[in-house]
């Protein structure tokens, strides 16, 4: 029987086509909810089911479930118990590698714009507030000197680290915060000699920038929390381009509101695509709607790696990029 594939929302090209050429594609012309996606894994008519952050394949659904396996578009996994797809044998896909620069370069973006207050400047010039060039308007900070802290070490930091340096910021790093790993200068790579590796509260207390690159685990859920921001710079800036439930966001709106820390950049939120009361009103934040890998090539690539992972599982191969390589014992 040719290999049958469910793709929840549509996704660019060549995704759709390089499965088509392999079996037949049902697409889902809107998001579904759990209960009906639920429906359609269980409903055995499918073998692999191509899936979105917000497709939560929890274990409810997938002790239901009739599929090979779940191929999810997007290098984060968060939204698929991994465990429980792992004990019934199901391989779980993802896209790594392909967004590591785009999503740095949002990173980026977030310190810049938040140093800069580029959003804020952007407001007032199209609300016909600016009335000529004036020695104090909009006084920013600079990056050039300031001390960029990575919660992670992982590729979406180390590329952010790279862009960071070119800009002449000091840059530490955490590797797995909240515990601690000591990276090997050979580990450290092209970064020896240049970056440096503190304990987490460390880079807490010395960042004028805290970006957060940690995948969202139970150990990773609130690592920023009233505690940290606390311990935070009251001139910092909080940067996430990660997953929102990383940061307790409503303790960061009263930190933010309180000056307990500057700013903030965000490009995720705890419960996304909902905001914490009183995000949106503040002045010194600059929000994104998760656009972290939203370049054309970028979108393209992660179609295709997801599509490539879906053929291959349901032909019963190992696909390119396997989460759960357990699944296969
Ligand atoms: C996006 O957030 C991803 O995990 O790919
Ligand atoms: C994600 O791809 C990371 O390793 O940072």
């Amino acid at each position: 029987m040719s290999a049958r594939f469910l793709v929840t929302t549509p996704i660019p090209d060549p995704g759709l086509p390089l499965l088509e050429e392999a079996g037949t594609v049902t697409v889902l012309p809107a998001p579904p909810d759990h209960a009906r996606l639920t429906q359609l894994c269980a409903s055995g008519d499918y073998d692999v089911v191509l899936t979105q952050l917000r497709d939560r394949v929890d274990a409810e659904l997938l002790a239901a479930a009739k599929l090979r396996g779940v191929s999810n578009y997007a290098v984060g996994v968060n939204n698929i118990d991994v465990a429980a797809a792992t004990g019934r044998g199901i391989l779980v896909g993802n896209t790594p590698g392909v967004l590591t620069d785009a999503t740095a370069d949002v990173a980026l973006a977030l310190i810049l714009a938040t140093a800069r207050r580029v959003v804020e400047a952007d407001r007032m010039v199209r609300q016909g507030r600016f009335t000529g060039w004036e020695p104090q308007l909009l006084l920013g900070h600079d990056v050039t000197g300031a001390v960029l802290g990575l919660a992670g070490f992982g590729r979406i930091a180390r590329a952010t680290a790279r862009r960071a340096l070119a800009f002449g910021m000091t840059v530490l790093f955490a590797p797995r915060p909240p515990a601690h790993r000591e990276v090997t200068e050979e580990e450290l790579g092209e970064f020896a000699g240049r970056v440096a590796q503190v304990s987490w509260e460390d880079l807490v207390a010395r960042s004028d920038y805290l970006s957060l690159h940690v995948p969202l685990t139970v150990s990773t859920h609130h690592l920023v929390d009233t505690d940290v921001l606390a311990r935070m710079k009251p001139s910092a800036v909080l940067i996430n381009t990660a997953r929102g439930p990383v940061v307790d966001e409503t303790a960061l709106v009263t930190a933010l509101r309180n000056g307990t820390i500057a700013a903030a950049g965000l490009d995720v939120y705890e419960h996304e695509p909902a905001l914490a009361a009183g995000l949106a009103e503040l002045d010194n934040t600059v929000l994104l709607p998760h656009i972290g890998s939203a370049t054309v090539p970028v979108r393209a690539e992660m179609a295709r790696l997801a599509a490539l992972n879906a053929i291959a599982i349901a032909a019963g191969r190992t696909p390119p990029h396997l989460v759960n390589p357990e699944a296969l014992r």
